[in-house]
C-alpha cells in the first residue's frame, strides 16, 4: 500500500468515521428501532417475519438481504392482483422458497411456477454475456423440490422458452426473472409481459450487475417500445409495473 493510501486510511478511521458515527447516533436519538437505520431505515435488518425467512433461505440463494427484501415486498404487493406467480431462474431454490412463503400467507392461493434447467446455464452469447455455459450446475430438481416444497408449486424443468409451452392461458401477477443472460431474459420478457395483467409486477434481478450486461440490454431493448419505463434500483434490480386498466 502506498504512503498516501495509508495516510488516507488512517485519516478516515481516526477522524471521519467517528464523526459520522457520532452524528448518526445523535440523529437516531428517540427512535426505538434505531439499529435498523444505516443511515436510512433498512427494514430487512429488523422485520421479524422477513428475518425468519431470510435465515431459512440464505444458504440457498445468491441474493443479498436487501435484494431479497425487494422481492419479498413486491411479492406481497402482487398478492393484491389476480394471477399466478412465476420465477425464471431458480438455481438452489432460495428465492423460490421465499415466494412460496409469501403465497402461503395468501387466501387467493396463487400457484408459483418455477422454471430452470436445474442443471446449469444454457449456451451463452459472448457478445452480451459474461457467464459461461453450465454455470450454476451444482443443483438438482430433486434437491430444489425438497427445499421449496410441492404444494402450490409447479416445476417446469428444461430450457426456456420451450418450457413456457402450455401456459398460454395463465396470467402472472408477479414474475421474478433471474436468468442472467441476454437470450434468456429476452425470452422471458416475450412470454411474461403479454401474460401480465395491469398492476402486475416484473422484477429483473440482475439488470444492473456488471456480471450480466446482457440482462440489461435485453430489458432495455424489450421495453423500448412499451409504455412502461423500468425502475432501476441501487441493488441492481429493475422493476416493471404493467400499465393499463384490466377489466
Ligand atoms: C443466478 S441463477 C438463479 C438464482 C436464484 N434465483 C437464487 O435465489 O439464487 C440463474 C439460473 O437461471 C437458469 N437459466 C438461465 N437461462 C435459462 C434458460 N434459458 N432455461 C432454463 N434455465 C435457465 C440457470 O440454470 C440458473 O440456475
Amino acid at each position: 500500500m502506498s504512503h498516501r493510501t495509508e495516510r488516507l486510511k488512517v485519516a478516515l478511521r481516526d477522524n471521519l468515521l467517528p464523526g459520522f458515527l457520532f452524528r448518526l447516533r445523535a440523529a437516531m436519538q428517540g427512535i426505538p428501532d434505531a439499529g435498523s437505520y444505516w443511515p436510512t431505515f433498512q427494514p430487512w435488518r429488523s422485520h421479524r417475519e422477513f428475518r425468519a425467512i431470510h435465515a431459512a433461505v440464505k444458504g440457498h440463494t445468491l441474493l443479498t438481504a436487501e435484494r431479497l427484501w425487494i422481492v419479498y415486498s413486491l411479492a406481497r404487493q402482487a398478492l393484491a392482483t389476480k394471477g399466478d406467480f412465476l420465477e425464471a431462474g431458480v438455481y438452489r431454490g432460495g428465492t423460490a422458497r421465499l415466494l412460496r412463503h409469501v403465497i402461503d400467507s395468501s387466501r387467493n392461493a396463487p400457484v408459483l411456477h418455477v422454471f430452470d434447467t436445474f442443471k446449469g446455464m444454457p449456451s451463452i452469447d459472448p457478445k452480451h454475456d459474461r457467464h459461461r455455459e453450465a454455470d450454476f450446475s451444482d443443483t438438482s430438481l430433486e434437491a430444489v423440490m425438497k427445499f421449496v416444497g410441492r404444494d402450490r408449486v409447479e416445476y417446469h424443468p428444461g430450457f426456456m422458452p420451450d418450457t413456457f409451452r402450455g401456459l398460454e392461458g395463465r396470467r402472472f401477477a408477479f414474475a421474478h426473472i433471474d436468468v442472467d443472460i441476454y437470450k434468456s431474459v429476452r425470452d422471458c420478457c416475450a412470454f411474461v409481459y403479454p401474460h401480465t395483467p395491469a398492476g402486475g409486477l416484473m422484477v429483473f434481478d440482475d439488470y444492473g450487475l456488471p456480471s450480466c450486461p446482457g440482462a440489461r440490454a435485453a430489458v432495455d431493448e424489450y421495453f423500448a417500445d412499451k409504455p412502461e419505463f423500468p425502475l432501476v434500483l441501487r441493488t441492481g434490480q429493475a422493476i416493471v409495473v404493467k400499465a393499463g386498466n384490466d377489466p
